[in-house]
């Protein structure tokens, strides 16, 4: 940490209504490279959270009614803030969450670019006028910021999927409250630092720092003050946060799961395929919820495809992320190597082929119990857990198919449905498919989607709202409608 240009950044208690908030309770926040203490965090409770809740309910007045622009000038201050320190952010986030500091500095810029977004898609929040049934009415939409905004974030993106939410959120006219995870929440804290240093109002963003998940997240959904919930995580953990705002009637908005099939036809441009299927699954060491899941490959092409594929593979650098060269950082925990290691090996004892991985390309044991070496495994059926489990690692199961019908159906057979992507040069097939996919973004040709200006968010179990784009503000905003009557002389 001594490295920071500004030690400043690294702050290590809650940020609540402008104050920062230490306790003599802490929590470690350890490096996963190395397992080394990073830092001690004042570990906040019910009590803080409150605070915070407060803090958000007594800002929004103030902070609603400014013009859009006013908000939009201090959104854009943040913006710049968290450029002009990009370097420093990106390592405290390589420190925390591991991934390489290209990576992490990567993050910074996509996390700041949804609050250059959202600066000025705030000053868009457009009205409507709707022609009346009868003569002497008029109706008139207004769209209004919905109030305080709980938002629970999680570990593998802690600035980007913060500033996703929060930049909406506050360019709408809501305030925010956050929990990271608290494996992560050194970005958050940052975050905080600089809001505050851009002028953003005590109150308007707060950052909750501490470890009883359950206790923090019973008070973020079910306080009759907050108005909207959004989670990032797992399927499972925001379905119980779903029932859990059921008893306020919150609006909520989940981005949760995934299980993306990458789909490479015969008329592919096969080394395109290879160089997207590389960066979408091994981008933050396999653990993004749009990560390639499954790797779908027609039959005509599946020799070329995979030599080139285990090639590229071949071409990754594990390490410690700090370390120059390094492609690949740690995983997130010893249990998430674990999950992934009993995935790799229920494939292999139902009859996948370990092409790539520990046992053929050398032991990463060296690195540390968190690093798993990049893995591929060919011959995967549809019938193995593989193909069913959003895997959320560093690991490729290919499987082969026949017609394209069947990579649809392979493709669609999931709970999940959040991004899918294919390859082919085929247009009357790029239309078919892509119409076909139950999936809320789908990459064709291209395998990198992610960006300020499109609506991220997924279908079926993956869950539902939009983040960036001109979609996603909605979720922080409510319709209005004025009926005005009596106009007849
Ligand atoms: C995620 O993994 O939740 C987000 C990935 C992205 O924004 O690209």
């Amino acid at each position: 940490m001594h490295k920071l240009h500004d030690p400043q950044l690294l702050k290590k208690a809650s940020y609540i209504n402008g104050c920062w908030h230490s306790s003599a309770n802490e929590l470690a926040v350890n490096n996963p490279a190395t397992g080394e203490l990073v830092a001690k965090v004042s570990n906040a409770g019910i009590a803080e959270t409150e605070l915070a809740v407060k803090a958000a309910k007594n800002a929004f007045k103030a902070w609603s009614t400014k013009s859009a622009n006013e908000r939009s000038t201090l959104l854009r201050n943040w913006f710049d803030l968290l450029m002009e320190n990009q370097d420093d952010l990106g390592r405290i986030l390589t420190l925390e969450q591991g991934k390489p500091l290209a990576e992490a500095k990567g993050e910074i810029a996509y996390g700041a670019a949804f609050i250059e977004w959202f600066a000025e898609e705030g000053k868009r929040v457009y009205g409507d006028t709707i022609p009346a049934p009868s003569g002497d009415k008029r109706i008139v939409v207004i769209k209004q910021p919905i109030g305080v905004v709980a938002a629970i974030t999680p570990w593998n993106f802690p600035n980007a999927m913060i500033a996703r939410k929060a930049a909406a959120a506050l360019a709408a006219g809501c305030t925010f409250v956050v929990r990271p995870d608290t494996k992560t929440p050194l970005s958050a804290l940052a975050m905080a630092e600089l809001a505050e240093r851009a002028g953003i109002p005590a109150g308007v963003f707060n950052v909750v720092v501490g470890d009883n998940a359950h206790a923090i997240g019973k008070v973020l959904t079910e306080h009759k003050d907050i108005a909207k919930f959004t989670f990032t995580g797992s399927t499972a953990v925001g379905k119980s946060l779903i029932s859990q705002c059921a008893s306020t009637v919150k609006k909520v908005s989940m981005e949760l799961g995934g299980n993306a099939p990458f789909i490479v036809f015969d008329d592919a441009d096969i080394d395109a395929a290879v160089a997207g299927a590389l960066v979408s699954k091994y981008r933050n060491a396999g653990q993004t919820c749009v990560c390639t899941n499954r790797i779908l490959v027609q039959e005509d092409v599946l020799v070329e495809f995979t030599e080139k594929f285990v090639a590229a593979v071949k071409g990754l650098s594990v390490g410690n992320g700090l370390e120059e060269g390094v492609t690949i950082g740690p995983m997130i925990t010893v249990q998430a190597v674990n999950k992934v290691k009993k995935l790799i090996d229920d494939s292999i004892s139902q009859g996948a082929q370990l092409v790539l991985g520990e046992d053929k390309n050398g032991d990463n044991a060296h690195l540390g119990e968190n690093f798993l070496a990049p893995t591929i495994l060919t011959g995967v059926t549809n019938d193995m857990p593989i193909a069913h489990n959003e895997i959320f690692g560093p690991v490729s199961p290919i499987m082969s198919f026949k017609e394209e019908e069947d990579a649809i159906a392979l493709a669609n057979d999931t709970d999940f449905g959040l991004a899918a992507y294919f390859y082919s040069r085929d247009i009357g097939r790029v239309w078919r498919v892509a119409e076909a996919l139950e999936y809320g973004m789908v990459g064709i040709n291209e395998a990198l989607i992610s960006n300020a200006a499109a609506p991220f968010g997924g279908m079926k179990q993956s869950g539902n709202g939009r983040e960036g784009s001109k979609y996603g503000l909605d979720d922080y905003l409510e319709i209005k409608y004025l009926c005005m009557g009596g106009l007849s002389k």
